[in-house]
């Protein structure tokens, strides 16, 4: 943390990708009724969230960080939210009875509004209007209000957080998520597929397993861990009005310090992670877990740079680096960047976003990514790390529970002639609930 960090120092700094609101006093007053708003997470949260990925930083835990790539203010439903967490739930059973290591579980959901875009405008037919930025910003339609940023949109971004946080929590806690409740999981679509056929058989061991374990007087009413699980969330911190105003001290513990209450986890896109800029800046001061994201443009010595700011005390598990190379470029520019973390000492979390490097455009216009493309970088992400003799801590993927055509491929073969049916999403393509288990 630099000498002079305090709430608003990121003001000062240069920054990249910030809506220009038109009236300074409206979002004057939209951040002060954020700032008396309630924190979403505590700080307790966040540290035993630091905790867990320590021990994924140390090759003994899987994290697996999943959800949309934007929420959206339209396709805000109990049934989406219910749905996504349900892939995530099957997923994380899926990697806990491959390789017998806990997985920890971290949404993009219940904040992940803001995005970060490649121009600052777009222009269809001639007419050039500010580009879309996220609903906690502005909105989709093409038409010059729709356009104009809107500080009334970060109270309604903070509310639906706050509910789908809620949710959440309730289904983690409350039953849901009891390993006795596996096939419940498996939505219909899923089912149908080879995934879901294989998921059924893996949850039908387990199955027998907890029958001998309650034959043995082990069962959810005696142990915890059988019925509910820990899920924590997570996004892009982009929009810092919203995330300052949502920042709080610390002030159960002796420790104190500054936490981001958004979210348990915040990480700083590839478009905003200059080490002397605004958003590094921001991120610097709070205490959470913060993700960084690497892309192949990114120096191995400005990454020393990064780390060296943001966790100047070397912590595990204060950092995890979320690698989002291209399944054609990992292997070129993973290693340089491990060996000089290796060669630093510094101690970080290794994961694997191999979504952002492999987007494409198919020949009728739509934003796509293949499924194969996207098993490729993660592969390929392994076995860089196996050669380096460090620990792949986890993925990362933009994916629903929804039987969306947006990625192409997978068992079930979505083809480019099928992206037009079931493409909902408000930024990039995410997998479906059959394609995410497949990977899984
Ligand atoms: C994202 O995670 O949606 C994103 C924009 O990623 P990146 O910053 O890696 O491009
Ligand atoms: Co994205």
């Amino acid at each position: 943390m630099s000498v002079t960090w305090n709430l608003d120092s990121w003001r000062e700094s240069e920054i990249r990708q910030v809506p220009k609101y038109g009236n300074k006093d409206h979002l004057d007053s939209v951040e002060d009724q954020l700032r008396l708003s309630p924190p979403l997470v505590f700080a307790g949260e966040a540290r035993t969230l630091r905790d867990h990925l320590a021990r994924v930083a140390q090759g003994e835990a899987f994290l697996l960080q999943g959800g949309d790539c934007a929420e959206s203010f339209a396709e805000f439903r109990a049934d989406n939210i219910r749905d996504t967490f349900k892939v995530l739930l099957q997923m994380a059973v899926a990697l806990t009875f491959g390789a017998s290591c806990p997985v920890v579980k971290v949404g993009r959901l219940a904040g992940q509004f803001a995005k970060p875009r490649s121009a600052p405008t777009e222009t269809i037919d001639g007419k050039e209007l500010p580009s879309y930025r996220g609903d906690i910003v502005n909105d989709m339609a093409f038409t010059p209000e729709s356009r104009e940023p809107d500080p009334d949109r970060m109270l309604r971004a903070y509310n639906q957080a706050a509910s789908t946080l809620n949710l959440l929590r309730a289904f983690a806690q409350g039953g849901f998520a009891d390993l006795h409740q596996l096939h419940r999981w498996n939505l219909d679509f899923v089912k149908e597929s080879r995934q879901g056929e294989y998921y059924e058989e893996i949850a039908t061991r387990i199955d027998e397993t907890l029958g001998f374990m309650a034959a043995c007087g082990l069962t959810s009413e005696t142990i915890p861990q059988l019925r509910e699980t820990d899920f924590y969330t997570s996004h892009e911190a982009l929009l810092l009005n919203y995330e300052e105003a949502l920042t709080r001290e610390d002030t159960i513990t002796a420790e104190k310090g500054w936490y981001a209450t958004s979210a348990h986890l915040l990480w700083v896109g590839d478009r905003t992670r200059q080490f002397d800029h605004g958003h590094i800046e921001y991120l610097s001061g709070i205490q959470n877990p913060v993700g960084i994201k690497c892309g192949p443009s990114l120096e191995k010595d400005d990454l020393i740079r990064l780390l060296d700011k943001v966790n100047p005390n070397n912590e595990t598990g204060k950092v995890v680096l979320i690698c989002r190379m291209g399944s054609e470029k990992v292997n070129e520019h993973l290693p340089k960047l491990i060996k000089n973390i290796k060669a630093n000492g510094k101690n970080v979390t290794w994961c694997c976003d191999p979504m952002h490097g492999n987007t494409i455009k198919a020949s009728n216009g739509y934003k796509t990514r293949r499924v194969a493309e996207i098993l490729n970088e993660v592969n390929n992400f392994f076995l860089v790390h196996k050669s380096e003799g460090t620990h792949p801590g986890g993925v990362h993927f933009e994916m629903t529970g929804s039987n969306v055509t947006e990625c192409l491929g997978g068992a079930n073969e979505v083809k480019e002639s099928d992206l037009g049916s079931r493409y909902h999403t408000h930024c990039d393509p995410r997998l479906n609930g059959s394609q995410s288990l497949e990977l899984a």
